[in-house]
């Protein structure tokens, strides 16, 4: 099929709850897509933070492809060798003694998360009351469930489907005495995103999350930090809060997880987890045979290609190429970048900046209005970095 037909049906059938751009994809590998006429496109962006090993990494293709001719689907009353052997490679490279459950996307792993939150605050506060808030940080990105909604301290997201869920307070990313000014008696956990990603990659100032960790330690709070975005070696650690000196008692996790095939989970400490008891939450699809197997690869894609150590390496690069290019590009006003996760501040709209690198078959993102996001694939090749940073290049420099 044509785009413009594959197009033409999408606007009689499917909702148009996505700006989308006019372009029917069909075809991944490596860092590259390609669309239904053929042309092929350089991808810094894949998957939405999902392609993390690239489109189609063969490991992962191979395993959903075994799994998927084995057993496809079992619900959770059964055991399942993949969900366990997963879990344990999760808890492995945590710092702490995770327990998993796994779900399906990042919204019901936050969602997941807030529940066990407040299973762990039920008569926990005052008079034996309960404490059941969560304060969470301005610019953050949970999800679009009213749960994990509800947690994003972005109003934009929230206008028009509230009234949101009560429990949450917000504070400024970055601000740890707003962070404690808004905790009260009924607070039961701190949510952070340990960088920012949708939010515009705001990296934590010095000390910021290991002062997340003195209040939680002060108050009796949970510690959760949403890795959805920068967890599974995005950023050069399995977990990106492993670049500091802090210890989470819940982290979540989905996007990159299963090198694209769709689950999210969470990893909690034995005594927090130990309240998610039968009844209390439950996912179908959750840990289901494919996405554990395409997971158990996509680590053993990591490990084996040596990928933490490239996230860095691949991070750098682009830096190099930004800081270079900022002298000669006055719409640059900053660089932020933690490996595999890049944001370049504009001192105006970065749309235009992605429409015309799509126009040069280069796809990027542009998030919080101004920022340029870019989260490539930790195995994309120096040659591909630099053939797209001549085309962003020319762009920026040549940009109204
Ligand atoms: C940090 C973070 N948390 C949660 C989510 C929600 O994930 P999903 O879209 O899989 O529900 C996202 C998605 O962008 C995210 O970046």
């Amino acid at each position: 099929m044509k785009s413009s037909d594959v197009i033409a049906q999408f606007n009689k059938y499917v909702i148009g709850n996505y700006t989308r751009y006019p372009v029917c994809l069909t075809r991944g590998e490596g860092s590259y897509v390609w669309d239904a006429e053929g042309n092929k496109y350089l991808d810094f962006f894949p998957g939405w933070g999902c392609g993390l090993i690239g489109h189609c990494p063969p490991r992962v293709v191979k395993a959903v492809q075994e799994q998927v001719a084995t057993l496809i689907h079992v619900p959770n009353t059964w055991y399942t060798e993949s969900q366990g052997a997963l879990a344990k490679a999760l808890s492995e490279r945590t710092t702490f003694d995770g327990r998993a459950f796994f779900c399906n996307s990042g919204a019901e792993a936050n969602e997941a998360a807030i529940k066990l939150a407040r299973l762990n605050g039920r008569g926990t506060g005052a008079n034996g009351g309960d404490r059941y808030k969560v304060v969470t940080m301005l610019n953050s990105f949970h999800g679009r469930t009213m749960g994990a909604l509800s947690a994003t301290a972005q109003p934009k997201y929230h206008q028009g489907v509230g009234p949101m869920l009560p429990g949450f307070n917000y504070a400024p990313f970055g601000d740890l005495d707003a962070v404690s000014k808004a905790i009260d008696a009924e607070t039961i956990a701190l949510m952070v995103e340990p960088i920012q990603g949708e939010g515009g990659v705001n990296l934590p100032p010095d000390g910021y999350l290991e002062g997340l960790r003195g209040l939680c330690d002060r108050y009796k709070l949970l510690l959760i930090f949403d890795e959805v975005q920068t967890g599974m070696g995005r950023t050069g650690k399995w977990y990106t809060h492993q670049h500091w000196n802090v210890k989470p008692d819940i982290i979540t996790l989905a996007k990159a997880v299963a090198g694209g095939v769709a689950l999210g989970g969470l990893l909690a400490k034995p005594e927090v987890a130990e309240k998610l008891k039968p009844g209390t939450h439950a996912a179908t699809f959750g840990g289901n045979p494919i996405a554990c197997a395409a997971s158990l690869a996509t680590i053993e894609t990591i490990e084996k290609e040596g990928l933490l150590d490239r996230a860095v390496a691949v991070g750098e690069r682009f830096r190099a190429r930004f800081e270079a290019l900022q002298p000669k590009c006055p719409h640059i006003t900053e660089v932020r970048v933690k490996g595999a996760m890049i944001g370049v501040q504009l001192a105006t709209d970065a749309a235009p900046v992605v429409a015309e690198c799509l126009k040069r078959k280069l796809l990027i993102n542009a998030t919080h209005g101004t920022v340029i996001r870019l989260l490539p694939a930790l195995n994309i090749t120096d040659e591909q970095i630099d053939a797209g940073c001549e085309i962003l290049d020319d762009v920026l420099v040549n940009l109204k």
